[in-house]
């Protein structure tokens, strides 16, 4: 009687443990892509997570989504991390994989003390648009009106007192204006993406956020939960890759499933 009732239930655990089974044995490193992407070296950059959708420069481009590709030079502390988003370098100052926003500041306005170099942005609005809480910082620089001084703050590290052109700043809530209705002329104008801080000058250097496309990531916290990475194969783009231990799989490593083809 004894037996017959224990029999049943160890019967019943051994089938408990069977998937358990399983699945530490698929947990062995059999898949070169996944020990590739799995570099420590290609996983963090400072302080930073570094994961899909993007990948170090130096990684193989199945770890990340083409146009995300970063720099680490651990060797500058300030800003370790870089992108390059058109022409321009800027420094990635924090990446939330939540949000889908990535903070960026062109290296140019860290890196020098009172930037005269203003320029427009231009993005690439395939891979990144504007977060939410990005205003525009327009910039006057060496303007000379005549006849009336526009009501806008100045500029503080380039104001001169006995000059008599002055340059000036204004920070807008979506598309910029430009001068508006004011007459006069200025060496230079431009918009840059910023988000509103308490100065103009920590306001320049703080940055502003993009957003990338949840399309390019959205089964990721899923793979990443399974123990996998997300990866990318450009012949097929439609594919949710799932870079698990032992093979490349659909969405999950929990997914019985493997890819057509590994990437
Ligand atoms: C980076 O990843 C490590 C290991 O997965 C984790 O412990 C840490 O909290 C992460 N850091 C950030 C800033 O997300
Ligand atoms: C924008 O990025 C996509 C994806 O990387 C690329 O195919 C396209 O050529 C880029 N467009 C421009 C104008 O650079
Ligand atoms: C960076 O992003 C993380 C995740 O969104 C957030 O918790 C953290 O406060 C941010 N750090 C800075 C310095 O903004
Ligand atoms: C920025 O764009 C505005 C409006 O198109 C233009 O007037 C200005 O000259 C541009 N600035 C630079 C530095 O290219
Ligand atoms: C800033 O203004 C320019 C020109 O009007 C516009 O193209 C750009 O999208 C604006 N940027 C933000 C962050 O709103
Ligand atoms: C003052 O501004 C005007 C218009 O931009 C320019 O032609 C002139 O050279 C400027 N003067 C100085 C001293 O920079
Ligand atoms: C995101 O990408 C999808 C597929 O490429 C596209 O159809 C959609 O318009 C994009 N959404 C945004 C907000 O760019
Ligand atoms: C991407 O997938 C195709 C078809 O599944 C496969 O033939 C190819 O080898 C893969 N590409 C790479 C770079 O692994």
């Amino acid at each position: 009687m004894l037996q017959s009732l224990w029999y049943p239930s160890s019967l019943c655990c051994l089938l408990l443990l069977l998937p358990l089974l399983l699945r530490s044995s698929a947990s062995v490193l059999t898949n070169p892509q996944y020990i590739e992407c799995s570099e420590p070296e290609y996983l963090q950059c400072g302080k930073l997570n570094i994961s899909y959708p993007f990948r170090m420069f130096e990684s193989p481009n199945y770890c990340g989504y083409p146009g995300y590709e970063l720099a680490c030079d651990l060797d500058d502390e300030v800003t370790p991390l870089t992108i390059r988003l058109g022409e321009k370098s800027y420094a990635v100052l924090n990446i939330s994989y939540q949000e889908r926003v990535v903070v960026v500041v062109e290296l140019y306005y860290m890196k020098i003390e009172c930037p005269r170099g203003f320029t427009n942005t231009s993005l690439n609005s395939t891979l990144f648009s504007y977060a939410g809480y990005d205003s525009n910082l327009t910039v006057y620089l060496n303007c000379n009106f005549p006849n009336m001084q526009p009501q806008l703050p100045e500029i503080p590290c380039l104001r001169n007192r006995y000059a008599s052109n002055k340059s000036y700043y204004k920070v807008d809530k979506g598309p910029s204006t430009f001068l508006d209705n004011f007459h006069g002329s200025c060496e230079l104008t431009a918009a840059v993406p910023v988000y509103y801080k308490e100065n103009f000058d920590a306001t320049l250097k703080g940055g502003f956020g993009l957003t990338w496309n949840n399309s390019l990531d959205w089964w990721c916290q899923e793979c990443m939960d399974s123990g996998g990475r997300c990866g990318h194969n450009e012949t097929r783009p439609e594919d949710q890759i799932c870079i698990c231990s032992d093979t490349n799989r659909l969405r999950s490593c929990f997914y019985s499933k493997k890819c057509k083809e590994d990437v």
